[in-house]
């Protein structure tokens, strides 16, 4: 990876950190097991990649990183770690490892782990409210991160197609609708969200979202195609489950070497969309092109 893109990885992932410390309560807050899941999990080691998104979302609409907008990243990894924890419950894919350490579930039992997650959602949304952002930039903000966390080509509706096609002959059909609504769309958001917090307008959302579409859904190809070609100590999860359990990927429809391809192809087509922003977009265009060439 590039030396700036690097950086601008570490310094978002810093800022992030930052934010969530302070805006989850302490470990040692009443009632403090739920406490200490939530942020078992959120401080595990996360790339922090939806933050960085937003911010460099944020960057390509305003010329600079927006004040404020760590406390955006800080909510929207919540909502990404609600989703982890839930995803690994026994129910959903029933894994062990997490970012390098226990799973919620494994290390403060079922029932703390399913509240912790819900939990984090909650609380994200309570630090949307109360963005800097001006008061309909924050409910637009609202509303796009909620669509996208729900049912209807939202996050929780991938988690219930990616569940429910497990042991099924995945279709390019089935396998486009699960990536794009399970992972695809709170990605997408992230992209548009730091952009409206930075003041776009309509016809910057709707490059932003085209933009995130493809990024996306290059992001959960690459992640496929990670649970295939790395070892579980370099992830920091388990790898190979999805071959075990069935799972409808990229790679079980297109094999590896096609799979690498079409994530490449995306971040290229996703380029596009951000032509008109010049040098802005730079950031924003590294961060894309990781998301798919990372090793974890
Ligand atoms: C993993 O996301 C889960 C998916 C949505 C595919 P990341 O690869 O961003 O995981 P962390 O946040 O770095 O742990
Ligand atoms: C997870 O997809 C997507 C969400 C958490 C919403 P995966 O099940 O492929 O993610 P990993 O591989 O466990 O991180
Ligand atoms: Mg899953
Ligand atoms: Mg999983
Ligand atoms: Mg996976």
């Amino acid at each position: 990876m590039p030396a700036d893109v690097k950086s601008l990885i570490q310094e978002g992932a810093e800022l992030t950190d930052h934010a969530l410390e302070s805006l989850i309560p302490s470990a040692s807050t009443v009632p403090a097991s739920i406490h200490g899941a939530m942020r078992h999990s959120v401080f595990a080691g996360g790339k922090r990649l939806r933050p960085v998104l937003a911010m460099q979302a944020g960057v390509t609409i305003a010329g600079i990183l927006p004040p404020g907008i760590a406390r955006l990243g800080a909510a929207l990894e919540m909502l990404h770690t609600y989703s982890l924890i839930h995803d690994d419950l026994p129910a959903l894919d029933n894994d062990d490892l997490r970012r390098g350490k226990p799973t919620c579930h494994k290390a403060f039992g079922e029932a703390i782990a399913i509240l912790a997650g819900d939990a984090l959602q909650t609380r994200a949304f309570e630090v949307l409210a109360g963005l800097d952002s001006p008061p309909a930039a924050t409910v637009q903000i609202i509303g796009l991160i909620a669509n996208a966390v729900g049912t209807v080509e939202g996050m929780i509706g991938g988690q219930v197609l990616d569940i429910e096609s497990e042991h099924l002959k995945p279709t390019p059909e089935l396998v486009d609708s699960i990536h794009r609504a399970k992972t695809g769309a709170l990605i997408r958001v992230s992209v548009v969200s730091g952009g409206v917090y930075a003041g776009a307008t309509a016809e910057d959302v709707a490059r932003l979202d085209r933009f995130g579409r493809k990024a996306g859904l290059a992001f959960q190809i690459a992640d496929d195609v990670l649970d295939v070609t790395a070892d579980s100590a370099t992830l920091g999860k388990t790898a190979g489950k999805d071959l075990t359990t069935e799972k409808a990927t990229w790679p079980a429809v297109y094999g590896i070497e096609q799979s690498l391809r079409d994530a490449a192809q995306l971040i290229d087509e996703a380029f596009a969309a951000l032509e008109p922003y010049g040098s802005r977009a730079d950031g924003l265009k590294g961060v894309a092109r990781y998301l798919v060439e990372r090793k974890n």
